[in-house]
């Protein structure tokens, strides 16, 4: 992509000789440019393209040349669907569902979402960050450098707050970008059992507009499904937050077909999340909203789902995919966004590019950051990786374990 605006001052840093995999839009296979240049100024990507075409003007006496001798250089890696914040872990309940026993049962029986629960509100702001910094670190090393992080482990105003003071707090610690999400409506907490209606009250007057006022998240999630929360109360909580203008997205259609991508896109949400028994019609609802939809394969393989996402149907009505970790105790025990990518491949058909659109170009969609982040395109942040690779095919390939040489990304 080069920018249409010749540049005539020099730039401050030039990486030539590098394959750059843009991840633009319609720019053919990855974006791909084979013997590429991209030049930087200011934090921003000042022009992209093949390293015969780039402008001499963009390289003065202070312009820091890079030579890339082969290695590709990708968008730094978004993980747009994690829990990354809770305490404790389920190792057992794994154990448990492998000699039999279902998520959904677990969760009936008060273990599941609110075993976490108890162990999160058992920790404070701390700790919590203490347990969730080496999971960070995880990401980190795969090139991720924005990390979207969900609440719903307290469900309590207080421990709501403490988790997501401890996702911003986590972001800081470790210089990079963290969007929260309010997750209040992901189960019923103890105090309201047998009372959901009563608890989604409780979200709508009070909860959300304390969270709101102290500015501590980017967008609101809830769960439909018939272990969480039905369509009439998460539309209530959908309605509060549009009232303060948070955007929203769903954990939808995860264990059966509640109809729920429909009801994100009545609201225009960023995406809907899991959908593994997402219908046709729910389909076209997300392509005529724009809706994206992240497919979370550590979730489809833990939980042992009876059918993968509807992936051709996304591929034949143009919604874009995005792929992520999940990272959670239950569902999700996946801290590799590399590994997501791989399982996306290999358990869903996704191909290696699509997946690595799905880390890169449609994370930023599904978090709203398109404009600045997710392709590396003129105008947008300098934010990208640096492999040691031959084809941007690779990084699906490979199960995890590929770290990046470097990661350039101005906060
Ligand atoms: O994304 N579906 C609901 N929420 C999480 C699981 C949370 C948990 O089991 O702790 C998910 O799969
Ligand atoms: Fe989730």
């Amino acid at each position: 992509m080069r920018s249409d605006d010749p540049a005539t001052a020099p730039a401050d840093a030039v990486w030539q000789g590098f394959g750059i995999a843009t991840m633009a839009a319609g720019a053919g296979p990855y974006g791909a440019i084979e013997n590429g240049a991209l030049a930087v100024r200011d934090g921003r990507i000042l022009w992209a393209g093949s390293r015969a075409d780039l402008p001499p003007a963009l390289i003065g006496p202070r312009t820091a040349l890079h030579e890339g001798a082969g290695r590709w250089i990708t968008p730094t890696l978004i993980d747009c669907h994690t829990h990354l914040v809770f305490g404790g872990n389920r190792a057992a309940e794994f154990e448990a569902r492998l000699a039999g026993e279902s998520y959904e049962s677990a969760a009936r029986k008060g273990g599941g979402i609110l075993s976490t629960v108890r162990a999160t509100r058992a920790a404070g702001e701390e700790e919590l960050v203490e347990a969730a910094r080496p999971r960070l670190a995880r990401l980190m090393a795969d090139g991720v450098r924005v990390v979207e992080i969900k609440s719903g482990y307290g469900l309590t105003l207080e421990s709501e707050l403490t988790m997501l003071r401890a996702a911003r707090a986590l972001g800081r610690a470790a210089n990079i970008e963290v969007r929260t999400t309010f997750l209040g409506a992901h189960a019923v907490p103890p105090e309201f059992a047998g009372r959901a209606d009563a608890y989604v009250d409780h979200l709508v007057a009070d909860m959300l507009p304390a969270i709101a006022a102290e500015n501590l998240a980017d967008a609101v999630d809830a769960f439909a499904e018939s272990i969480a929360f039905s369509t009439p109360q998460i539309r209530r909580l959908f309605d509060a937050a549009q009232r303060l203008g948070l955007p929203v997205k769903l954990h939808a259609d995860q264990l059966t077909d509640g109809d729920g991508a429909r009801l994100a896109t009545e609201y225009g949400a960023l995406s809907a999340d899991h959908l593994e028994y997402t219908s046709e019609s729910g389909v076209e609802a997300m392509a005529a909203a724009g809706t994206v939809a992240v497919l979370l394969p550590g979730a489809y393989a833990t939980v042992g789902a009876a059918q993968p996402p509807p992936v051709a149907a996304f591929r034949a009505h143009g919604v874009g995919m995005a792929v992520a970790t999940d990272c959670n105790p239950g569902s999700s025990p996946l801290c590799s966004l590399l590994m997501a990518a791989n399982l996306a491949c290999a358990l869903f058909r996704m191909t290696p590019e699509e997946a690595l659109a799905g880390v890169t170009r449609e994370a930023a969609r599904a978090l709203g950051l398109a404009g600045r982040l997710g392709t590396l395109e003129a105008g947008k942040e300098a934010s990208f990786a640096v492999w040691r690779i031959g084809h941007p095919r690779e990084l699906a390939y490979w199960m995890g374990g590929l770290g990046p040489e470097a990661v350039l990304h101005a906060k």
